[in-house]
């Protein structure tokens, strides 16, 4: 079980990959009715696609909900999907045997298994319960006029065109994610590359970048209330997140202050706008009005089919391992609607904070 404890929300989520089911149990959510086939259709994104370079898992991740009629929810509530298509045996082989990178020897030092059998809780899986939970966050921020857009902005050494390159709307993200890639150009060099690395048998890692679009200026707080952090801690329970940045984010550190600085001025109506948006749209850890845009790098998978060298932890000597499960050749498209999700209900958990 895992716990988000935000100042108005709680998020619970349970369940391992090869358990019977996962799920998620929320509070504090306010009243509000959800559309089921957007939700359905967003979870439809997290899940593994047909292609070759992808999961051979499939599971109809459909949500059974309690606390909720008709969509319409009142403060608390659960969903639970069911774990159909297990296969532990293809994990026999690694009994003992940590795969290198993935949760596995950290796992047994804290809780002593040697039985790495999908990844139990630290599998990728745990994160269809928390899409359920962000998809329908999502809705909600819509319905105040917030919208949280991510696409692939890279894979390997492939960028495609991203929000640092000139501000892009939340429509034409929207528009690009139709058809088989989720990023805004470049899909057939990345897809093509992803295949290439799936049929060496190894992996590739990339970044999503992430748009909050409408948030008002005005939210979050200063140090440990920050806006960057509050939103990186929820994006970090993504497995494998190795890095999130804001706006220009490490690039900043190499520039000088009169070319990294949002200039302000007031537009023809009144409204005070930026320049630029380099920042990502926060400062002093409080929105400014700027579109919030952050970047996430995430690792190429674990689980490879190439040899590896590791540890036997029963026998007590080194080893080496071949991996034969179901693994992503690249997770980062499908985890696109993951980090939406955390950076959803982490702004939710703010705006309720916030709400005047
Ligand atoms: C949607 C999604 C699917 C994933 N699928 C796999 C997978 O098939 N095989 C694998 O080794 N890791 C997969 N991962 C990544 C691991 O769960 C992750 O690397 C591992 O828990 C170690 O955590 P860390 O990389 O954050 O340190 C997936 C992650 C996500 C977000």
């Amino acid at each position: 079980m895992s716990l988000f404890k935000g100042k108005n929300i709680t998020v619970e989520i349970y369940g391992e990959s090869h358990s019977e089911k996962i799920g998620v149990n929320v509070t504090g959510f306010p009243e509000f009715k959800m559309n089921y086939e957007k939700l359905f259709s967003f979870l439809e994104r997290r899940r593994p696609s047909s292609g070759v370079f992808s999961t051979k898992r499939k599971e109809s991740d459909v949500p059974e909900f309690f606390g909720v009629k008709d969509g319409e929810i009142s403060g608390d509530f659960s969903a639970e999907i069911k774990n159909s298509d297990t296969r532990s045996v293809d994990y026999s082989n690694l009994y003992g045997k940590p795969r290198p990178s993935h949760a596995d020897y950290a796992w047994h030092k804290r809780d002593g298994t040697l039985d790495f059998s999908g990844g139990g809780r630290f599998s990728g899986r745990l994160t269809a319960p928390l899409c359920v939970a962000g998809g329908i966050a999502k809705q909600y921020l819509e319905t105040l006029g917030i919208q949280v857009e991510g696409y692939v902005s890279s894979v390997g050494k492939i960028f495609s065109k991203s929000y640092k390159d000139g501000k892009i709307s939340a429509e034409e993200i929207l528009k690009n994610r139709e058809g088989d890639f989720p990023s805004l150009d470049k899909k057939e060099e990345m897809l093509s590359l992803i295949k290439d690395t799936f049929l060496a048998g190894d992996s590739v890692g990339g970044k999503v970048e992430c748009i909050i679009f409408g948030l008002k200026a005005g939210i979050g707080d200063n140090l440990f209330g920050g806006l960057e952090g509050k939103i990186s801690s929820l994006v970090y329970a993504v497995p494998a997140v190795k890095g999130v940045e804001f706006g220009d984010g490490f690039k900043l550190s190499e520039s000088l202050g009169s070319t990294a600085n949002d200039e302000l001025y007031y537009d023809d109506d009144g409204n005070i706008c930026f320049y630029s948006n380099r920042s990502g749209g926060i400062n002093g850890g409080i929105s400014n009005g700027n579109d919030i845009t952050l970047s996430v790098a995430f690792r190429p998978t674990p689980s490879i089919r190439l040899k590896q060298r590791t540890v036997d932890l029963v026998n007590g000597c080194n080893t080496e391992i071949e991996i034969k499960g179901r693994h992503d050749a690249c997770i980062v498209p499908r985890a696109v609607p993951c980090v939406e999700s955390a950076v959803a209900l982490a702004v939710l958990d703010e705006i309720l904070n916030n709400k005047k």
